[in-house]
C-alpha cells in the first residue's frame, strides 16, 4: 500500500484488551463485560436524515470498546453513581457523577455522550443504575466518521445488557438508538439527525443500510466491493470539524423553516422541486433556502438512484452520483471546505470513479470509490495534493462495511 498515514482498525480482541487492562488498573477488578460499536461512512445520502429523507451509510472495522460494571448494592457507592474514564482523554482523569444531576446543558466534554444515554434511557422509562465504565476507541476522532455515535451506541448496548432491558433484536436497536439520539441532542447539545446512531447499531457486515429516516424502516442492500474490484477509500482531512456548533444546527433550521413555508411536514415530502423553488423565492433569504432545498430533494433522489444502481449490480456507476453529491453539498447546502474539496478534486483526478465528502461536513472525511488495485497510488496522489497546497497530511482507511454494536 501507499506510505501515506493508514488509520488501522483494532481487532476485537485488542480492543477488548486495551479497555479491560486500564479498567483493572484505573477502577479495579473486571467489569461485567466489554461491548464495541462502529463508527461509519455514509455511501450517499448526507442533510438528509433530519429531513424525513433516505441515507445509505456502512458501518466501519473501526469501533469504540467500553468495558463496564453496572453498580451494585455491595459496591459500596449510590446507585446512580457513575464513574467514567476516557483512555483518549486521559488527562481530564477519572469523571465522577450522580444520574439524578444529568440533564440538559449539565454534563459537559465527552462524558456527556456516555451518561447522555443512561439518563435518555431513564427517560423512556427503563430502571438503569449508575455504572464503571472505561472507554477507547480507534474510530478517528472528530472525523465526521461518528465516533460520538460509537461511543453512544457501546454504552447503549451494554447498559441493555446488564439490565436486561431486551432491546437486542432489530426493533429494540430502534429504540436504543433513539435514546443514543436524545443524548447527542439534548445532552451534549448537538442538534444531529439519527443516521449515525442507526448506522453503528443496525447495519450488518457485508451490508450498507438504507434508512428511511421517515418512518425508521431498513432495507439492507448488500455491497461487496471487492467482488466489483473497487474499494471504498476514505480520506481523513483531519481537518477538524465541530457538529455542536452552529452551522449544522443552522442549515437544520432553515430546512424547518423551509417545509414549514411549503406547508409540508418535512423536506420529504416535496413532490414538484420546480414549484417548491418557485414558492421559497419570496422568502426574504429566498437564494439561499432554495439552495438548501434543492440539496435535500435532489440528494434524496441520489439516493434512490444509487439503489437502484446497487440491486443491478451497477456499482461502478455509483461514482458520478458520488460527485454529483459533492457538488451539490459544496454549492448548495455550503457544508464543504477546502481540504475536502482537494481530497476529491485529487481522488478524482487520480482516477477514482467519484468522491464526495461524508457526514456534517466544514472538515472531517471524504470518501472516493476507486478500483481496488488503485487505493494506494490514488491515497498517494491526495496526499500529494495536500503536501502541495500546505496543507497537513491527511490520514487514509478503507471502509470494508462491518457489523453493528455488540458484546466483544
Ligand atoms: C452528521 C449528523 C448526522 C447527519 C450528517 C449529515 O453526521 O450526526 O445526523 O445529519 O451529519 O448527513
Amino acid at each position: 500500500m501507499s506510505a501515506g498515514a493508514w488509520t488501522r482498525a483494532w481487532s476485537p480482541a485488542e480492543g477488548a484488551e486495551r479497555v479491560a487492562a486500564a479498567f483493572a488498573e484505573h477502577l479495579g477488578g473486571a467489569p461485567d463485560g466489554v461491548w464495541s460499536a462502529p463508527g461509519r461512512a455514509n455511501v450517499i445520502g448526507e442533510h438528509t436524515d433530519y429531513n424525513g429523507g433516505l441515507c445509505l451509510p456502512v458501518a466501519l472495522p473501526h469501533r469504540t470498546y467500553v468495558a463496564l460494571r453496572t453498580r451494585t448494592p455491595d459496591d459500596g457507592l449510590p446507585r446512580g453513581t457513575v464513574r467514567l474514564l476516557s483512555a483518549q482523554e486521559a488527562g481530564a482523569g477519572l469523571v465522577t457523577l450522580d444520574l439524578a444531576d444529568v440533564g440538559p446543558g449539565t454534563v459537559r466534554g465527552w462524558a456527556a455522550y456516555a451518561v447522555g444515554v443512561a439518563w435518555a434511557l431513564r427517560e423512556a422509562g427503563h430502571d438503569v443504575a449508575g455504572f464503571d465504565a472505561v472507554v477507547d476507541s480507534c474510530v478517528p476522532y472528530g472525523a465526521g466518521l461518528s465516533s460520538s455515535a460509537a461511543l453512544e451506541c457501546a454504552v447503549a448496548v451494554a447498559l441493555d445488557e446488564v439490565h436486561g432491558l431486551g432491546l437486542g433484536d432489530d426493533a429494540g436497536r430502534a429504540r436504543l438508538a433513539e435514546a443514543c439520539i436524545r443524548a447527542e441532542n439534548d445532552i451534549a447539545g448537538a442538534a444531529t439527525g439519527g443516521m449515525d446512531q442507526a448506522a453503528s447499531l443496525r447495519c450488518r457486515a457485508g451490508h450498507a443500510l438504507l434508512l428511511d429516516t421517515r418512518d425508521g424502516s431498513t432495507r439492507h442492500i448488500p455491497l461487496d466491493l471487492e467482488q466489483h474490484g473497487l474499494a471504498l477509500l476514505v480520506i481523513d482531512t483531519r481537518a477538524e470539524h465541530q457538529l455542536v456548533d452552529g452551522q449544522y444546527a443552522s442549515r437544520r433550521a432553515a430546512c424547518e423553516r423551509a417545509a414549514a413555508h411549503l406547508g409540508v411536514a418535512t423536506l420529504r415530502e416535496v413532490t414538484d422541486l420546480d414549484a417548491a423553488l418557485a414558492s421559497l423565492a419570496t422568502l426574504p433569504d429566498g437564494d439561499v433556502v432554495q439552495r438548501r432545498v434543492r440539496h435535500v430533494v435532489t440528494e434524496i433522489a441520489r439516493v434512490e438512484e444509487v439503489e437502484r444502481l446497487l440491486d443491478a449490480g451497477r456499482v461502478e456507476d455509483l461514482g458520478p452520483v458520488l460527485s454529483a453529491a459533492h457538488a451539490s453539498l459544496r454549492d448548495d447546502y455550503e457544508v464543504s471546505c477546502r481540504e475536502l474539496d482537494v481530497a476529491v478534486d485529487a481522488a478524482c483526478a487520480a482516477g477514482a470513479l467519484g468522491g464526495r465528502m461524508v457526514g456534517g461536513g466544514f472538515g472531517g472525511s471524504a470518501i472516493a470509490l476507486v478500483r481496488a488495485d488503485e487505493v494506494g497510488a490514488v491515497a498517494d496522489a491526495v496526499a500529494r495534493a495536500f503536501a502541495a497546497e500546505e496543507l497537513p497530511p491527511p490520514a487514509f482507511l478503507v471502509a470494508v462495511a462491518a457489523g453493528p454494536a455488540a458484546r466483544v
